[in-house]
């Protein structure tokens, strides 16, 4: 499975997330390739906000090493599942698609557009560390559920 989770920025959210995705699917043994981008670009080339370091590294994730890029046009193709981290970077992603894509456009914490609450990873950029690791705490929810969904759903996960 290839998941590419998308915010902003691509320094907060997203990189947080990738790195919670990289740690969940190590721990299952499972070959799935993660990466992360912003709708923006702001951050191209730059590492993750050293907020967003720090949250990953109290729970033992290293993301020091990630880069900022931007959503490509070929990430739709290349990626089976695109997961904005909020409404806003999901209607980005929905008017950047080609027609005729491969991947599957959804929200992190809600990943099949069934409307549930809540729906969005608030935004951490302009706050403080305690909201970094608000956020990282809802990242791990949200990917948690997102595993055991979708390994009920695949017979064969790759
Ligand atoms: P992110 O956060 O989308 O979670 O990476 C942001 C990072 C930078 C900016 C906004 C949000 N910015 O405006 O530069």
């Amino acid at each position: 499975m290839k998941i590419l989770l998308v915010c902003l920025g691509n320094i907060c959210r997203s990189p947080m997330a990738e790195g919670v995705f990289r740690q969940l699917a190590e721990q299952r043994g499972l070959d799935w390739q993660i990466d992360s981008a912003g709708t923006a670009d702001y951050h191209v080339g730059e590492a993750p906000d050293r907020r967003a370091q720090r949250a990953s590294a109290e729970v033992g994730i290293a993301i020091e090493n990630l880069r900022g890029r931007q959503v490509e046009k070929s990430d739709f193709t290349r990626f089976d599942w695109i997961l904005a981290l909020d409404r806003a970077n999901l209607r980005a992603l929905q008017s950047l698609a080609p027609a005729g894509h491969s991947a599957r456009l959804g929200l992190l914490l809600d990943p099949f557009l069934e409307g549930r609450e809540p729906e969005e990873v608030a935004d951490p950029y302009w706050g403080e560390m305690e909201d970094f690791r608000a956020c990282r705490a809802q990242i791990e929810q949200a990917a948690e559920k997102f595993f055991a969904r979708t390994g009920r759903l695949q017979k064969n996960p790759s």
